[in-house]
């Protein structure tokens, strides 16, 4: 059997050895300050084997904290603990862009400075509980952002997209998924704003465009990378209509010309799907985006190959796989039984359940 995933792909500005990408996987094991350290630094040197890493999602200032000890790429401190993991993957050869993530109404008072609300477009609390220091807590009704507020949210991104560079980031990747702040912004179950960023599809897309043109200022558009998850219900999420606000952002995001759009495919167990409209998969996107597309999802070897075969995408991200397999496109290549993931180790910790997974050769 050919094995499409295994053979070699431009993004952007590499010419990358696989279509295999180690999708973002956020693991909650950044020491005090949100702070990278050696031990992440291991893990992703671990996982080098694959064409692309993408990072845990990194926060890009204090507020857009959601959760305990995830990493942020705000302090000085910070960009000195993602050299260590920029450094250790470049050692084995291997690429990584950083996630920029703001959690926007992700997130709790406990978690946010001075103990704050939450910014959101709109102030609609999501469903559910945060995960706080204390435990989980009921989500509080988020406080939404004035106008005057936004430009300095793209700053955020613009500065957070400036330290992964100095951080040595090969690219970074905008986190507009998962019910996130650009997510909210784009759908229309939490963005009920009547300004220039919520009503129509253009307005509810104008704060994605300004932070992709903000983060192309800094790294050039071939190493940009913009996530969407356009049929997840995850953290709450509903538009009433999928097919028109996604499928305008990604046209929009055409001009950009950037080095990938990544899709998280629809149904993904855990991450939910709208059930009463249309899935919105890669095959849907394919005629309407011109670049690079990589998709995630409950992919197998078998099914990825199948993607990149029939062309609905040019690489396939994996991501409870690689938790559990840091030699994947080895095991892959050589056909090789996988290790099952714990899913009791996903979330904090330490290397139990993180570098400790054994490789096949081991
Ligand atoms: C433990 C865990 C953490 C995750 N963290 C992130 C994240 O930080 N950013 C993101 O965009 N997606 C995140 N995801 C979603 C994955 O990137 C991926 O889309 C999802 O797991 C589906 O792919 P899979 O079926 O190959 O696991 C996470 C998923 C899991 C299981």
């Amino acid at each position: 059997m050919s094995a499409p995933l295994l053979s070699s792909v431009k993004l952007g500005r590499y010419t990358l050895p696989n279509r295999i990408v180690m999708a973002p996987l956020t693991r909650n094991r950044a020491a005090a300050g949100n702070v990278p350290t050696a031990l992440n630094a291991l893990h992703y040197e671990q996982r080098a084997s694959a064409g692309l890493l993408i990072t845990e999602a990194t926060q890009i200032s204090p507020e857009g904290l959601g959760y305990p000890n995830t990493p942020g790429i705000h302090s000085p401190e910070q960009v000195a603990g993602w050299k260590l993991v920029t450094d250790a993957v470049h050692a084995k050869g291997g690429k990584i862009f950083l996630q920029l993530w703001h959690v926007g109404r992700i997130s709790h008072p406990d978690l946010q400075p001075d103990g704050k609300l939450p910014v959101a477009p709109s102030a609609i609390a999501p469903e559910g509980e945060a995960a706080t220091y204390t435990g989980m807590k009921p989500f509080v009704t988020p406080r939404a952002l004035e106008l005057e507020e936004i430009p300095q949210i793209i700053e955020q991104y613009r500065i957070g997209a400036k330290n992964a560079l100095e951080a040595g980031f090969d690219g970074v990747e905008i986190h507009s998924a998962n019910g996130y702040l650009l997510d909210q912004f784009l759908q229309d179950n939490t963005n009920l704003r009547t300004d220039i960023y919520g009503g129509s599809v253009e307005n509810r897309t104008r704060l994605l465009l300004e932070v992709t043109e903000a983060v192309v200022d800094v790294w050039g558009s071939d190493r940009v990378g913009v996530r969407i998850s356009p049929s997840g219900t995850f953290n709450s999420m509903y538009d009433s209509n999928r097919a028109a606000i996604f499928g305008y952002a990604v046209k929009k995001l055409n001009r950009f010309n950037l080095a990938y759009l990544h899709l998280v495919a629809p149904r993904v167990e855990g991450f939910g799907s709208a059930e009463d409209q249309p899935d919105l998969g890669a095959e849907f996107f394919r005629p309407i985006y011109n670049g690079t597309i990589i998709t995630a999802g409950g992919y197998s070897f078998e099914t990825g190959n199948q993607a990149i075969a029939s062309d609905s995408a040019d690489l396939v991200a994996f991501g409870r796989l690689y938790i559990a397999n840091p030699d994947l496109v080895e095991r892959f290549a050589a056909n090789a039984p996988l290790n099952k993931p714990d899913r009791n180790t996903f979330y904090g910790g330490d290397e139990k359940g993180y570098t400790d997974y054994p490789t096949w050769q081991g």
